[in-house]
């Protein structure tokens, strides 16, 4: 499912806002802030629990019902009070009704003493669609994933552990979905023997169920007229629920060395989007990294194109594929959004410059009738906000030139410069670049790998991280990972005073971008056989040929028939891509070692193995984001951070799965194939 319905509120006398779908109020009509801090923050013990964290700690909540997200203020606040100023908050919170940001912004209107915390979550509810939907506050501090969907559906999908729970559904009479045993078994799941709870209500069923899943909870004073709430603690011993179903091993978390904080050190291998992103997570949690770039700057190859779009290539199938592209491309916006301005205690001093990004929207034509019937197909899946048919005539309004066709508009998106956002990725003071340096081989040593260039060592540290596209496989550790390079080449066009004119990307087979500089990007080629690094002539001319299939309007607002093509300028570079077009991100297996553990398989691919995945310890990769780097890896930088620091994932299992490294050995030797 991937339409979401949004809340349905009216607005009491006093401004507060209640819910039509449930006919229930938000927060206590008394004081919502007060009731927050008295329910879940007091009775989560939240103050002295952040006080007692470490620098390099991370401190994870787990919500049912983001509503307003006055919660999720409430503990920032008192995070931003009590923690010590190197931990971290993750806040992770369940919502099937998301509220619109007018609506937001309104009911957090309410509390003029969160106005600061409120800017900050309203500059980052942006481009809130369904599945998992991650997003970064005070320069990384803060973490916030939304899950947007049922409660059930979404915590069976949540990989991690959580500190304390805010169980905070509408009343549970009112709402059985997010009340009753399945959901409480999933608590107890994603719970720890320190794990706390904490409720508004005191109702029977709750705390009877709550104690079968394992809680021991006790009625405390409740907030306001409410006479009681719960309150209490996990206690793995006591709980009914099956919490024995693993993770198959081959995808289940390496053991995590113990690093102390200042010990936190990764190298990040190859600097272009993928890197780049790997990098400032990891620097976000406080990890000090060396990112190795063979070229004398970053963003040279794949990532050094003037403008990359966007582009959501969506499926109405809900495959893994578009499932992670949802979610990706509602980090990257917020990401862009974020790094756009200069936040409130922001470290770096690298922001976007505003000709190096625009959401101008994105058309894609439907340029013949299956095409067409693929966009109708993807316009009754999604929401109008993320993208809406449009008739040729309205196409051609949206992008200010004659179009032939109509198709879908995506008015979320548009286009940024893949090289700037690398920049402001990287800088960052955890951050070191070496640039010229080309990383060779790899060798592990007293738990410390090192990275040798021909004749030198260049660095060591004891987690690497390889985002060098389909040079990953030049390492004997990850030689038999299956990438696969496609040349690809885009083009420069010089506007023209008629092309000023365009005001969306527009795309069908290839594309063209509103003007950078007095410069558009038409692109881009696919070329299997050529393996040259240099920009081609006859490249050129296929992008000016996919330009003219676009709309013959093109030509004349180009003047491209009065191009000399041997004067044009452009980009060739690989995308690096796996068989199945999910990228490659997480922990690393000793190949040869693998197949032997789990050669089992081979005879019968659903045998319920248990051997422990031979890992190598602290290595990791970040690849294979083909032609939509700029949607992914952004994301893959927040799920391999995770991955690195044990933390809950940003994405579901499912899609972790998918993207992870050993898919294609365990496939492999599930059909036999190995
Ligand atoms: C022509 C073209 C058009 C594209 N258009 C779009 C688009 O519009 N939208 C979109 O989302 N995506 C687009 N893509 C895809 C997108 O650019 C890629 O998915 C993304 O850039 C991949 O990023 P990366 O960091 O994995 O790889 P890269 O950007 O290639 O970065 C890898 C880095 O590793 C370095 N490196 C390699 N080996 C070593 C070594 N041994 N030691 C040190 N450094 C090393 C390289 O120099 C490079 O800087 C396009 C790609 C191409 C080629
Ligand atoms: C009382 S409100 C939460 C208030 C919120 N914590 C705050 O700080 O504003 C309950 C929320 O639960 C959401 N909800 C209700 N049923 C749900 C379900 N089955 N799955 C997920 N969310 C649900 C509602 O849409 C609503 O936003």
């Amino acid at each position: 499912m991937t339409t979401i319905d949004h809340a349905d509120l009216h607005w009491d006398e006093h401004g507060q806002p209640l819910s039509s779908q449930f006919d229930d109020v938000y927060f206590s009509r008394a004081s919502g802030l007060a009731e927050s801090q008295h329910v879940f923050i007091q009775h989560n013990h939240l103050a002295e629990r952040f006080a007692k964290l470490k620098d390099g700690d991370t401190f994870v909540i787990g919500e049912t019902g983001f509503g307003t997200g006055l919660n999720f203020l409430s503990a920032w606040q008192c995070f931003l009070t009590h923690a010590p100023a190197a931990a971290r908050l993750q806040f992770i919170s369940v919502e099937k009704y998301p509220l619109q940001r007018n609506d937001l912004e309104q009911a957090l209107a309410l509390w003029p003493e969160l106005s600061e915390l409120r800017e900050q979550l309203l500059h980052q509810y942006i481009a809130i669609h369904s599945g998992f939907q991650h997003m970064q506050l005070a320069n990384g501090r803060i973490s916030l994933t939304l899950l947007i969907g049922d409660a059930l559906e979404m915590l069976q999908q949540l990989d991690g552990k959580v500190d304390a729970w805010f169980l905070d559904g509408f009343a549970p009479a009112k709402n059985p979905d997010m009340w009753n045993a399945q959901v409480f078994a999933q608590l107890a799941r994603l719970a720890h023997s320190s794990t706390t709870l904490a409720t508004f209500t005191s109702a029977g069923f709750v705390r009877r169920g709550l104690l079968a899943a394992g809680f021991a909870v006790e009625r405390v004073a409740g907030f306001g007229h409410k006479r009681e709430m719960l309150a209490g603690r996990f206690q793995p011993a006591n709980t009914a629920v099956d919490t024995s179903k693993k993770t198959a091993p081959w995808f289940a978390r390496p053991e995590q060395p113990q690093l102390a904080a200042e010990q936190r050190h990764a190298i990040v291998i190859g600097a272009g989007i993928a890197g780049c992103a790997s990098a400032a997570s990891l620097a976000a949690r406080g990890w000090r990294v060396t990112l190795i770039e063979q070229h004398e700057h970053i963003a040279q190859e794949a990532s050094g194109n003037a403008q990359g779009i966007l582009y959501l290539k969506l499926s109405a199938h809900a495959t893994a594929l578009s499932r992670f592209i949802l979610s990706g491309f509602g980090y990257t916006r917020r990401a862009l959004e974020a790094r756009s301005t200069q936040q409130p205690g922001n470290h770096s001093t690298a922001t976007l410059d505003k000709s190096d990004w625009d959401i101008c929207g994105i058309l894609q034509l439907g340029f013949n009738h299956k095409e067409q019937k693929r966009l109708d197909a993807l316009s009754t899946h999604f929401p109008e906000s993320l993208l809406r048919a449009v008739d040729a005539q309205h196409a051609s309004q949206l992008a200010g030139v004659a179009l032939d066709h109509g198709g879908v508009f995506y008015p979320e998106t548009g286009w940024v410069n893949p090289p700037a956002l690398c920049q402001v990725l990287s800088q960052h003071p955890l951050i070191t670049v070496k640039n010229s340096q080309q990383a060779i081989s790899l060798t592990r040593d007293n738990e410390q790998w090192q990275v040798h260039a021909e004749n030198t060592q260049i660095a060591t540290a004891p987690v690497v991280v390889l985002c060098n596209a389909a040079n990953v496989a030049q390492f004997s550790q990850t030689q038999h990972l299956p990438l696969s390079r496609v040349r690809g080449q885009t083009t420069q066009l010089p506007a023209t005073a008629a092309s000023q004119s365009i005001k969306t990307v527009v795309c069908a087979n290839g594309y063209i971008s509103p003007a950078r500089h007095d410069t558009h990007t038409i692109g881009a080629s696919f070329n299997f056989a050529d393996n040259s690094q240099d920009a081609t002539l006859a490249e050129h001319r296929s992008n000016l040929a996919l330009l003219h299939e676009l709309a013959p309007s093109f030509k004349l607002h180009l003047a491209t028939d009065a191009i000399d093509v041997a004067t044009l300028k452009g980009h060739a570079a690989f995308r690096c891509t796996s068989i199945d077009y999910l990228p490659l991100v997480g922990p690393v297996a000793q190949h040869d070692a693998f197949i032997q553990t789990y050669a089992d398989l081979r005879k019968d691919a659903r045998l319920p193995l248990t051997q422990p995945c031979p890992w190598y310890e602290g290595l990791y990769v970040n690849t294979a984001h083909g032609s939509r780097g700029l949607l992914s890896a952004p994301l893959a930088g927040e799920l391999l951070a995770a991955w690195i620091c044990a933390e809950p994932l940003p994405l579901p299992l499912e899609l972790a799965q998918h993207c992870h490294p050993n898919r294609f050995a365990v496939r492999a030797l599930m059909r036999n194939h190995s």
